[in-house]
């Protein structure tokens, strides 16, 4: 008993060079739990089907539950021969059942279904542990937002100083995202909680098995409604590899922050040293290598999901062997991600923040020019024209080497009688964040009751 699954019409066996490309059991083995799973399923409704009588449905559950110990605890493994997980616990299961029952349970099903099913069994519990890794980044932004609740620090666009915001406004922001990530995975799992076992090869069963008994199961919400999309889609795992690559993007979104942040130039944070590396040379370094595998880490979960689609397109259906490749992209983004997410939700909960450099920086730069042409604006000036007197400060102050808040009352005077001495009202940090209290700004009140609609869409899910 070689494991091998067909051979009856062949009359030499497969070539070495064709068994070594075919075998798939060096990456499909981590689901050998939920193809023993699969089996009991299907086992029960062959028994229900009269295909099994009471005594050879317990033996075979009994096999079945003996495999799966001894998959556990690495007494059984997959042999040379064997080509694929399927083949490999057949015969594991014969060897426990004996050829006569073991052989039964093949009936009306493949391992196009089979293989279907057990990848959205593996991906559903691996997108809830890697939601709960996402949660975990979540709440070290949360908790480094309510540890800081009035720093400021420069706002940017363009990499430029644009406007003072809050560094709790600036972390949330990533949190947003990264909860939409989540939110995403939840949405997720309603496409992948539909069962393809029961499509068979691509058409069918011709026994009488129920496809939704063996969903229920399996823990999935229904069975598929056709049987050549159960076995030839595979929509739903690119579109988890759609999501891995953006919580990848959206990691390296920080990283790249926490990059900057960390140079000497910004001095915005030290890194904690349990989440920095040293230099082999330089003895003085102190590297942010933590982000910048992050940063890198998303190329590579990027890659999953170009791979993938790029094995897809093109495909007839139904099952094409080359769907053989769908398991490594969305395997390797699981892994990637299991590794990245307590190590960057780690890095970020021990920074340390230099809140009195941000808050020096923040009004620098001119940042306070939106708040003086708005001032203006109060007062019944046009935008367009208050846009232009507030850069005419900006200019001069600028000529000066100064900053907007050094200009006298008579600069402003001189550049238009709208200005008064009330102007200097925004010519802080505090008086521009407070100004900010509409939903969604940066203002103290506004980022407060932010921080409760966030938690309360993190209680949701
Ligand atoms: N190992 C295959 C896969 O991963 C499943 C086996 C289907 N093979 C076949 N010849 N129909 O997709």
């Amino acid at each position: 008993n070689t494991g091998a699954l067909w051979g009856g019409r062949f009359s030499g066996g497969p070539a070495d060079a064709l068994a070594a490309l075919s075998k798939s059991t060096d990456f499909d083995w981590r689901l050998a739990h939920h193809d023993i799973a699969g089996s009991r399923a299907h086992a029960r409704v062959l028994h229900t089907a009269g295909l099994l009588d009471e005594d050879e449905l317990a033996r075979m559950l009994a096999g079945l539950d003996q495999l799966d110990a001894d998959v556990a605890s690495g007494a059984y493994v997959a042999a040379e021969s064997d080509e694929d997980v399927h083949g490999s616990l057949e015969r594991g299961l014969i060897e426990r059942v004996g050829p006569e029952l073991g052989g039964k349970l093949r009936a009306g099903r493949s391992r196009n279904d089979q293989i279907a099913t057990l990848g959205r069994m593996y991906l559903r519990e691996a997108a809830a542990s890697i939601a709960t890794g996402v949660l975990a980044t979540i709440d070290a932004l949360v908790g480094q937002a309510q540890a800081h609740p009035d720093a400021a620090m420069p706002g940017r666009t363009h990499l430029q100083h644009a406007q003072p915001v809050l560094l709790a406004h600036h972390l949330l922001a990533h949190a947003w995202a990264l909860l939409r990530d989540v939110q995403r995975l939840i949405d997720w799992d309603a496409r992948a909680a539909v069962s393809p076992y029961g499509s068979g090869a691509l058409a069918g069963s011709s026994l009488g098995l129920d496809p939704n008994a063996v969903a229920a199961e399996l823990g999935f919400a229904s069975a598929v409604h056709n049987s050549i999309d159960g076995t030839a889609s595979r929509d739903v795992y690119a579109e988890f590899a759609w999501v891995t690559a953006m919580i990848g993007v959206d990691l390296s979104r920080i990283s790249e922050e926490v990059i900057l942040w960390a140079t000497k130039e910004f001095g915005f944070v030290t890194l904690d040293d349990a989440y920095s590396t040293g230099s082999s040379i330089m003895p003085q370094k102190k590297n942010p290598d933590v982000a910048e595998l992050a940063r890198g880490k998303a190329g590579r979960l990027i890659g999953d999901l170009t791979g993938l689609l790029a094995t897809l397109k093109g495909l007839p259906l139904a099952y094409n062997r080359d769907l053989q490749e769908d398991k490594e992209p969305v395997f390797d983004a699981v892994d990637t991600l299991e590794l990245l997410l307590p190590a960057v939700s780690g890095m970020i909960a021990t920074l340390t923040f230099h809140t009195d450099r941000m808050a020096d920086l923040a009004p620098q730069g001119f940042a306070l020019a939106t708040d003086v042409a708005e001032w203006l604006v109060r007062a019944g000036v046009p935008f367009r024209e208050a846009h232009e007197l507030s850069g005419e400060a900006v200019k001069l102050a600028e000529s000066r080497g100064v900053e907007l808040w050094d200009l006298s009352d008579e600069d402003y005077a001189g550049i238009s009688d709208r200005f008064t001495p009330d102007v200097r009202g925004v010519l802080s940090t505090e008086g521009s964040l407070t100004s900010r209290s509409s939903q969604g700004g940066t203002a103290p009140v506004a980022v407060a009751a932010q921080l409760e609609a966030l938690t309360a869409q993190l209680d949701a899910v």
